[in-house]
């Protein structure tokens, strides 16, 4: 278990791994917690779990070195036994966009969730954007303008093509996080700057006025999909606040959709986790909007763990308890690994 890290959800993180350690740890699991601070150093907290009440307030990385409970570790590598599967339960850059699966492709340790192109795609809006609209999926409308090129002209042109309001989104972040609704001509200039703080592309994107709906996949070759759940923001639109600090969305899962509105859903939430190429696990979020139109908002390969999070709720309403996801996850991972060191990497002799 590789939790914390570097990013605005390190907390929700230590909240996640808290609950599939104290879960692994049941299932009969020889667990590891190792814990990344926000200054990216690594951070044992095994000691820690070896007193199993300590497990349910298992703490921020920074915390646990800050106390003297963490054992200060030179790499990850050192901390992982000989046939480890690294669950890396962090979320947004460095977690969840193929950072962190490349350095453990390069040791060659199994891990969860997708591999480090399938990461990297899913957490750029505007990549995955292109690949879904390549694959026929549909996605709003949006523009893809970045630091290097863009132009009063440019947003004019976005502006006449997408309406308002518009959404403007830095390219590579999770969280609602620089995300905003813009109304007014005016402010599109000063949004797409604040973007502009956050990465060096942003995104301009159609607005879609519809339910949110969020669908739990698993699966390498053969994929699962759950019901859908919906999010019912209570704000204008599903941000930070609403996510984290005021837990004020509505949360509903699963959601009450007729038959033809779910199916539909769920043949598009799988047909986006294949175009892609996602392995392990994701959480697909939706809009259904006006005449039952669906539209493929984003792909999460690292969701949320906690207790109120919609993807083991989501499992939980299939009959599948979270004890059996995390056991899933750690057997994807390993066949996962195990498929692709059968790869040929030479030509014939
Ligand atoms: N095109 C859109 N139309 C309507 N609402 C949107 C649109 N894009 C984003 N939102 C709202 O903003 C929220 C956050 O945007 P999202 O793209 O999901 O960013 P993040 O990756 O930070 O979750 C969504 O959950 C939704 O409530
Ligand atoms: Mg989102």
């Amino acid at each position: 278990m590789v939790y914390g890290g570097p990013s605005a959800e390190h907390e929700i993180s230590c909240v996640s791994a808290r609950r599939i350690v104290r879960t692994a740890l049941e299932s009969g699991f020889v667990v590891k917690a190792i814990g990344l601070t926000h200054d990216k150093r690594w951070v044992d907290a095994t000691r820690v779990l070896s007193d199993i009440d300590e497990v349910d307030a298992l703490a921020s990385p920074d915390d646990l070195l800050h106390h003297d409970k963490g054992v200060e570790l030179g790499h990850l590598d050192e901390g992982l036994p000989p046939d480890a599967v690294v669950f890396p339960a962090l979320h947004g850059p460095f977690g969840e966009d193929g950072v962190i699966q490349g350095h453990l492709e390069a040791i060659n340790v199994p891990y969860v969730g997708a591999g480090v192109l399938s990461s990297a795609v899913c957490m750029d809006k505007g990549i995955s954007k292109s690949v879904l609209h390549d694959n026929r999926l549909p996605v709003a409308a949006w523009r893809l303008v970045s630091r290097s090129a863009w132009s009063p002209e440019i947003l004019e042109e976005a502006l006449g093509a997408l309406g308002l309001p518009v959404f403007v989104k830095p390219a590579n972040l999770g969280s609602s996080i620089g995300v905003a609704k813009v109304s007014d001509a005016a402010a599109l200039g000063d949004a797409v700057l604040t973007a502009f703080e956050f990465d060096d592309h942003v995104i301009l994107e159609e607005f879609i006025r519809g339910r949110e709906l969020e669908l739990a996949l698993m699966g390498n070759e053969d994929v699962r999909v759950t019901k859908a759940g919906e999010i019912i923001a209570s704000r204008e639109f599903y941000d930070y606040d609403d996510k984290y600090v005021l837990g004020a969305a509505e949360t509903i899962a699963p959601t009450d959709l007729t038959d033809a509105q779910l199916a539909h859903a769920r043949r598009v939430a799988s047909d986006a986790y294949r175009a892609l190429r996602v392995e392990g696990l994701a959480r697909v979020d939706l809009f259904l909007a006006e005449d039952d139109e669906i539209v493929v908002n984003e792909v999460n390969t690292m969701p949320g763990f906690t207790p109120i999070s919609m993807f083991p709720m989501l499992w939980e309403a299939e009959g599948l308890p979270f004890r059996a996801v995390v056991e899933e996850l750690v057997t994807l991972a390993r066949a996962r690994h195990a498929r692709r060191r059968l790869l040929r990497t030479h030509r014939a002799p």
